[in-house]
């Protein structure tokens, strides 16, 4: 058996002879024992080791034993307790096993009894360790097919053309990491899973982690496991999720809000391939690619120092960026009508079609919210609409705010570009002159005679 299977055993009880001869019967056998003569000692030992098994003598002098067995119980639900009692306090028995103790012994036995119990209660831990395992694999592999089914990635714009030609790059190079790169909503998970299942990783586990969303203090245990009692909370071993994705793929959402002190326990480990779980010293070979994402600036965070550059030296391998929706309007029309598709057979409405004018609307969005605004905008109409065509009507968008690709911008002509800029600076200030000078780098009264020169408004529209 591995080291780390090993059951570690406490015997609490108050006569030294007994836990000291209990303890020598341990010392060939595949157990790690230790000895406690009084509560104090007993309890100082559960908080530094992580002990599968208590055998407990339930008549420590001063202290009542089924208190104790009361109180670990509760402190570590997943520890066995065997307990033992004096002959003929069958009462005291029947008390234990109903606050969970797992056997029980009477004074005096004989050691190949106690062995007995030990080996059934082992068995059980073993079964529960097994099942924990199971249990922490089969929700990974439940989200991943969840996710698998929402895999499908439409666009025909020759810039998401490019974007899929390096995704079945990537997919073919399973061992180099990927950044991905793109505003909110733009598809980067969906491009991060069909890397995963092109591959020959995809029999594995894609495993999608947002660390912005996992508090600080979790977030090593989380990535790394841990070991049975290295802290309070941690009443299990854990594996973390660089074991977890042996073979497969860790998914990095967020990475540029990932605490600095853990960007270089990730560096090691993904340079290493090797981690160990916190309050534990074997190390653990672990064979997995990292697929990254942000939505941020992330050299800006290198140069602010809040990202550590070896570390997106590491993880831009391969880097893909994926442009914004309003940068390839050609994909407005086959993501709506995939959408639409979806929801009408989802909400069970089959005749459903879409009005040209709904396209012409959508063509003139900006999208701040990309993809997953059309999805949503899609989701919606599909609900409320009452016929059977969606019309610009069922989608309150407002067109005045797509922004003009660059090359629309009337960049020449200086008194247009000083009207706008003067106008979107006034906006900025809530229309106070002052504030909206000291934007544009002028004097209060130069700003002034140009307001008047060009007729500027200096009032909010709105009001
Ligand atoms: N090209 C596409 N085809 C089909 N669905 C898409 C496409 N791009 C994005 N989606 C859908 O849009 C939604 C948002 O995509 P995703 O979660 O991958 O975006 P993201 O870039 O990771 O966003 P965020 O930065 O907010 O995490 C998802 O429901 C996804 O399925
Ligand atoms: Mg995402």
């Amino acid at each position: 058996m591995e080291g780390k299977d090993k059951i570690k055993i406490l015997i609490l009880d108050d006569e030294k002879q007994f836990t000291e001869e209990l303890s020598g019967f341990f010392v060939d056998s595949n157990f790690d024992s230790f000895e406690a003569n009084t509560a104090a000692e007993g309890k100082k030992i559960l908080t530094s080791h992580a002990i599968d098994l208590l055998i407990l003598d339930v008549r420590l002098p001063g202290v009542n034993g089924l208190d104790i067995l009361k109180e670990v119980k509760n402190d570590y639900p997943f520890m066995e307790v065997i307990i033992i009692s004096a002959h003929g306090d069958m009462d005291t028995v029947i008390k234990a096993m109903r606050l969970g103790a797992f056997d029980y012994l009477r004074k005096p036995f004989r050691f190949l009894d106690i062995q007995i119990a030990i080996e059934r209660t082992q068995k059980y831990l073993q079964m529960q360790r097994r099942l924990k395992q199971m249990e922490e694999k089969n929700s990974l592999i439940s989200k991943s097919l969840e996710e698998k089914i929402d895999r499908q990635f439409i666009g025909v714009s020759p810039k998401i053309l490019e974007v899929f030609d390096q995704a079945l790059a990537a997919a073919n190079y399973p061992d180099a990491n990927v950044l991905i790169t793109g505003e909110s909503g733009t598809g980067k998970e969906n491009i991060a899973r069909i890397i995963h299942y092109s591959g020959i990783r995809k029999d594995h586990i894609f495993g999608a982690v947002n660390s912005s969303a996992i508090t600080e203090t979790l977030l090593e245990s989380e990535f790394f496991g841990h070991k049975k009692g290295s802290f309070t909370g941690a009443i299990t071993d854990k594996m973390g999720f660089f074991e977890l994705c042996n073979g497969g793929t860790l998914f990095l959402d967020e990475i540029a809000d990932m605490p600095l002190n853990l960007q270089a326990k990730i560096l090691r480990a993904s340079e290493e391939k090797v981690v160990t779980r916190v309050g534990d010293t074997a190390q653990i070979r672990t064979n997995f690619r990292i697929i990254s994402a942000t939505n941020h600036d992330i050299n800006k965070r290198v140069e602010k120092k809040k990202f550590r550059l070896d570390l997106l030296h590491r993880l831009n391998t391969l880097h893909i960026h994926i442009p914004a929706l309003r940068e390839r309007p050609e994909d407005i029309k086959p993501l709506l009508t995939h959408f639409v598709d979806v929801f009408a057979t989802k909400f069970n409405k089959p005749s459903l079609r879409v009005s040209t004018e709904v396209f012409d609307l959508l063509m003139k969005y900006d999208f701040p919210g990309n993809v997953r605004e059309l999805k949503n905008l899609a989701e919606r109409a599909i609900i409320l609409c009452k016929g059977n065509t969606l019309g610009a009507n069922d989608f309150p968008v407002a067109p005045k705010i797509k922004t003009p690709p660059a090359d629309e911008v009337d960049s020449v002509n200086l008194k247009n570009n000083e009207v706008r800029l003067i106008q979107k600076a006034l906006k900025k200030a809530n229309y106070n002159q002052q504030a909206a000078a000291n934007a544009l780098g002028i004097h209060r009264d130069a700003l002034s005679r140009k307001i008047k020169k060009y007729a500027i408004a200096t009032l909010d529209p709105g009001c």
